[in-house]
Order: structure tokens, then sequence, then C-alpha cells
């Protein structure tokens, strides 16, 4: 055994297109469930049937319709207080990793204890109702963590809050919620499933059981990630990379993210760069940067992916870097801070944050100093 694991899965999954159909057969003995959604979700027509599936099971049901994006915690004590008003007994999320992790941590909602007390003490929370996660974007695997992202806006940083009680107890992965995913959302959220993937399988806690999620992830990423986005007839695409983000999701579980996401969370934090797309900018500074550690990892990633033609480990990995560059190129995610309106003059704050992420820089296994998360910062802007 390479490295001990512990690992708490979703008790059930149902997955293939059309699996949203069960959701009448999960409303039975319940009193009423909350379907936590958002606008955009909303408004792409994605609501109506879970919310008829549940009433034809027996089920009263309540919308909240107006989770935000990437929620600060005090937007999410709110709807958790809202929630326990409802008097609900089960949540059903329809929405990206927003509007799952906003769920998972109402489902902890108890009279006496906040969401700034779950940051603090991340163990404190109990599962007070039962939670079915239906993603809508293929990329955060939210559906199969027990972690929860939420912005501190005093600290200008996104923590995340991990208790296995937020694990799901039902996975409904239907393709048919991404069908219609608007090509710049299904670009950066399937770059988030890739960082997941390739950091859980780079990271100093992977194992036997992560890296066998991370790389069948990698596996359907490389092959489907592009026409996913780009093609909009190709529902085959589209499903495989709901798979593969519920696998990385699985990974993170089993092993965790490292420099990526790490350095990413004061971009999200600060400056509300989308989760995705500030991975998308680190992924091939840090895997450039990691790569004399991670040589072997990412020769047998080029192996398991079809790569042919180069022979070293160094050209192996090289490959690999390529590959994860052309597709961050091809899907026309932003590629510089500039963009953002960040520069020079925020270097040095940047620095300070990324470096407070020591949840996550400790599962990289090259030592990140601030000098290399300066210089990683450098290259993005
Ligand atoms: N808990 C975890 O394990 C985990 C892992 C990674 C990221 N996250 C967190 O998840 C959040 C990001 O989630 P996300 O990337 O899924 O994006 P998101 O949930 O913020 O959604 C982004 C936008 O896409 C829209 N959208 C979603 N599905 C749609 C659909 N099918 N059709 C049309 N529009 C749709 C939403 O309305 C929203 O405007 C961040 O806060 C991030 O930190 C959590
Ligand atoms: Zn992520």
């Amino acid at each position: 055994m390479r490295q001990m694991f512990q690992i708490k899965m979703p008790q059930e999954v149902i997955c293939g297109e059309y699996a949203i159909e069960k959701l009448k057969d999960k409303a039975h003995g319940h009193r009423k469930a909350v379907i936590f959604t958002d606008k955009g979700v909303a408004q792409a027509g994605l609501v109506e049937e879970p919310d008829r599936l549940l009433r034809e099971g027996g089920c009263e049901t309540e919308i909240f319709d107006d989770i935000p994006a990437e929620p600060a915690c005090e937007q999410v004590q709110q709807i958790t207080d809202r929630f326990l008003r409802s008097g609900a007994d089960l949540i059903v999320a329809v929405g990206g990793g927003s509007v799952m992790d906003t769920a998972k941590l109402a489902s902890l909602a108890a009279e006496g204890e906040t969401v700034k007390d779950y940051i603090n003490r991340p163990l404190l929370g109990k599962k007070r109702v039962k939670t079915i996660m239906i993603p809508t974007t293929a990329g955060t695997g939210s559906e199969a963590t027990p972690n929860s992202i939420v912005l501190v806006p005093e600290q200008e940083l996104k923590v995340g809050i991990v208790n296995p009680e937020m694990i799901a107890d039902t996975v409904i992965l239907d393709g048919t919620m991404i069908r219609n995913l608007p090509e710049k959302i299904a670009a950066a959220t399937g770059i988030d499933a890739l960082a997941h993937a390739i950091e859980c399988f780079t990271s100093n806690k992977a194992n036997e059981f992560s890296d066998m999620y991370a790389m069948a992830a990698l596996k359907l990423i490389f092959k489907y990630l592009v026409d996913a986005c780009k093609n909009k007839e190709n529902i085959e695409a589209k499903n495989r990379m709901l798979l593969a983000a519920f696998y990385g999701g699985v990974a993170i579980t089993a092993s965790g993210t490292t420099a990526v996401h790490a350095l990413s969370y004061p971009l999200g934090g600060k400056y509300h760069i989308a989760h995705g797309v500030s991975n998308a900018m680190l992924l091939v500074p840090v895997m450039r940067f990691n790569k004399d550690v991670c040589g072997k990892e990412l020769a047998e990633i080029y192996d398991a992916v079809g790569g042919k033609t180069a022979q070293t480990q160094e050209g192996k990995a090289d490959w690999v870097i390529a590959k994860l560059e052309e597709m961050v190129r091809e899907l026309g995610i932003p590629a510089s801070l500039k963009e953002f309106g960040v520069g020079r003059e925020d270097l040095e704050e940047l620095v300070e944050a990324g470096m407070k992420v020591t949840r996550l820089l400790d599962n990289n296994k090259k030592t990140v100093t601030a000098d290399d998360a300066r210089a990683l910062y450098l290259e993005i802007m």
C-alpha cells in the first residue's frame, strides 16, 4: 500500500440519461422538499421537472431560486435560516457547485449554530435532513465531496469547510441537465474537473483509490472536454463529462487538490474570478512548476490518455502539459489576470493570501515558497 486512505461516499448514485425520473421514488416518505437552485439554472428550465416529480412522489415543495454564485458566508447564513423556517425534511440541489455547496451547509442547519461556527469548527455540524444532489455543471464534483466552499469577505478569501456529514445521500447524474449549458460555463467548469483530477493524481495525498478515479476522470476529460463544450449535439461527450466531474469529486474526497486550487482561492476571494477560470489560468504554470517532482505521474497520464510519440518520462510529461495548454486555449478561457484588472500592484497581497491556503499547499509534492507563488502569479499577469 502506497498511502493510507479513508473515504466516505454518497450512499447512492443514479446515472444515465433521464435518471432524473427516479426523483419521484426518492420523494416517498418525505413531507416537504426544498429545491435549491439559482436564477441561471431556473431560466434554463431545469427546475420544473424535478419539482413536478417530487410532487408526484407525494412531497410538498418550495423552491429557493436565489442562491448566489460563489456565495459569501453571510449569504449562506440567510439561506440556511430560511431553510430552517421552511420545515422541510428533504433538500434537492439542482445546480452547479455554488448551489450544491449552499445546500450541503443548509443540511446541517440547527438552531444556535452558524455557518461561521462551521468555518471555525468544521466537524461541528450534523446532518439534519437528507440531501439529493443533481449537478447541472460538469465541473466541481461537489455532489461527491464532503466540502463546501464559501467566501469570507472580511478576509477576501474563499475557505473550504470539510465535514463528511455533508456527503450527499443520493446523487443523480443526468446528461440532460447539462445539454444546454452555455459554452463558456461548460469550458470553465470542465477545466475545474480536469484540475481536480490531475491535482489529485499528483498530490501528496494520492493513493490507489483516488488514483483510480482521477485517472478515469482524466481519460474521459482528455477525450471529451473540448467536444462537450463546442459541439451542442454531442450528448455522449456531455454525459461523459458529467461522469468525469463526479469521478473528480471522488478523487478529491480520497486525495486532495494542490497548488492550482490553493493559489486560485484568492483570485476568487478578492477579485471574484469564477472558480473554473482562475484554475484554468493557474493549471499550466503550476504543472510546469511541479514537473520535476511529478514527472512519473505525468508520464502515467500520457500512457493512459493515448499519447504515442514521446519516449522519455520528460517527453511524456511535456506532452501532457502541452495538451493542457491546448485545451485551455481551445476553450477560449482568459489566460491573463489583466482581463480582470489585476496587476502587479496586487501581487504581494495575492502572494500573502495564497500562502495562507496551507490546507491545499501542503498537498503539493513540491514545496511552494512565497517566492514560488510570486513567480507563478507573475506568469499569469
Ligand atoms: N464542494 C466542492 O467540492 C467544490 C469543488 C470545486 C468547486 N467548488 C465551488 O463551486 C462553486 C462553483 O461552481 P460551478 O463552477 O459549478 O459554477 P456555479 O454553480 O457558480 O454556476 C455558474 C453559473 O452557471 C449557471 N448554470 C449552472 N448550470 C447551468 C445550466 N445547466 N444551464 C445554464 N446555466 C447554468 C449558473 O446559473 C451560474 O450563473 C465555487 O464556489 C467553487 O469554489 C466546490
Ligand atoms: Zn475546483
